[in-house]
């Protein structure tokens, strides 16, 4: 039986995608050979690679605008060094937005770089919410942001009106929902949340803002030697990305980011109700910046806490451990997640009110 899995990353991919991914693996595109085992300078991946940048950039509607999309390797946690390092000037500033374990591992890295503003920061209330009416400064060389904290269940849902760079790590939220992504100027994501296996990470950035540090960058960190050699600077990571085309493809298929949007919008609205209604349960994020690919909740009472896991797991329930920075329980509803699945997790928190 197929688990319902919750997991935060890596997480639940489409059915079709490990099917075709799985028989890529054995035969890929009836050339004799494995895609383990293919070149990735053959004619075939070439073009695998080609679509999955193209199509990164039709369904974030970024096509014709001045982007550039990359799949690089070293996760977003590399991004969060490669970001100042091709940014940010030499004796520059950058200005970054605390929301959370992921935003504060890119600020300590720009700080290896230069002076690094902390524009708000939500640490005070363990990251509950996000920070409002704060003001940028405007000599920073970028702004950054993480627009879904993983971790803590809050998800931005305005973004600052900027006349510097802004750079987002959209990590756990791709390709989830509509935004105008032309307001930003760099974008990353490890795939391994809604785009693929680990492996691989999704970077979107703005030809313009390149190449104005007037630092030495080295070449394998170097954004612009990336895009000159069209992603293919060094040996790809073959087979994530060509999981990540096949999702990409899969997401176009049903009605790209608006289609998507509708469902997890369904997902979320399902389980926050049931976490309102419960008595037994409560939220940990403010209501109104509650992310909508992971809910973080908790019993209300610990006592409760054998008896809801093993009710969950009995449901063929998997992944639904909180983090240890905010404990109880998180629900991460990334786009493969079916409806279905939140049905069943519904289903066993009612469960439990007749089991306590
Ligand atoms: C928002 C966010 N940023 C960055 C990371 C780190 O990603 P990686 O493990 O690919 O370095 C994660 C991992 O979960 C994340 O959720």
């Amino acid at each position: 039986m197929k688990k319902h899995n919750y997991s935060a990353g890596p997480c639940i991919l489409p059915q079709e995608v490990i099917e075709k991914s799985a028989q890529a693996i054995l035969d890929f595109k009836h050339s004799g050979l494995s895609l383990l085992e293919i070149s990735h300078r053959s004619k075939d991946f070439v073009a695998v690679m080609d679509e999955a940048r193209a199509l990164v950039l039709e369904l974030l509607g970024l096509q014709g605008k001045g982007y550039q999309a990359l799949f690089l390797q070293g996760g977003a946690s590399l991004e969060f060094l490669m970001v100042p390092y091709n940014l940010m000037k030499e004796n520059g500033k950058a200005a970054y937005l605390d929301t959370g374990t992921w935003a504060n591992n890119a600020i300590k890295e720009a700080q290896l770089f230069g002076e690094t503003l902390v524009a708000a920061s939500s640490k005070d209330e363990n990251y509950n919410y996000i920070p409002k009416h704060y003001t940028v400064p405007q000599e920073a060389n970028y702004f950054h942001c993480t627009s879904n904290n993983t971790i803590f269940g809050t998800q931005m849902k305005a973004f600052p009106e900027l006349a510097i760079p802004m750079v987002c790590d959209m990590s756990s939220d791709i390709f989830s929902r509509q935004l105008d992504f032309s307001k930003f100027d760099l974008i990353y994501a490890g795939a391994q949340k809604n785009m693929g296996p680990a492996g691989t990470t999704l970077i979107v950035v703005k030809d313009e803002i390149l190449g104005k540090t007037g630092r030495a960058i080295p070449s394998i960190l170097d954004y612009q030697k990336h895009i000159k050699a069209e992603s293919m600077y060094n040996t790809p990571a073959v087979f994530p990305v060509y999981a990540c085309l096949l999702t990409l493809q899969w997401l176009k298929k049903i009605g790209g980011i608006p289609a998507i949007e509708k469902i997890n919008q369904a997902k979320a609205d399902l389980l926050y109700a049931e976490i309102d209604r419960n008595p037994l349960f409560k939220g940990t994020a403010n209501i109104e910046d509650r992310s909508s690919m992971n809910a973080c909740f908790l019993l209300q009472n610990e006592a409760h806490a054998e008896t809801f896991d093993a009710l969950w797991k009995a449901a063929g329930i998997s992944g639904l451990a909180g983090h240890r920075s905010v404990g109880g329980y998180r629900a991460s509803m990334y786009n493969a997640l079916p409806l279905e699945s939140v049905q069943v997790l519904v289903a066993v928190m009612k469960d439990l009110e007749t089991k306590v």
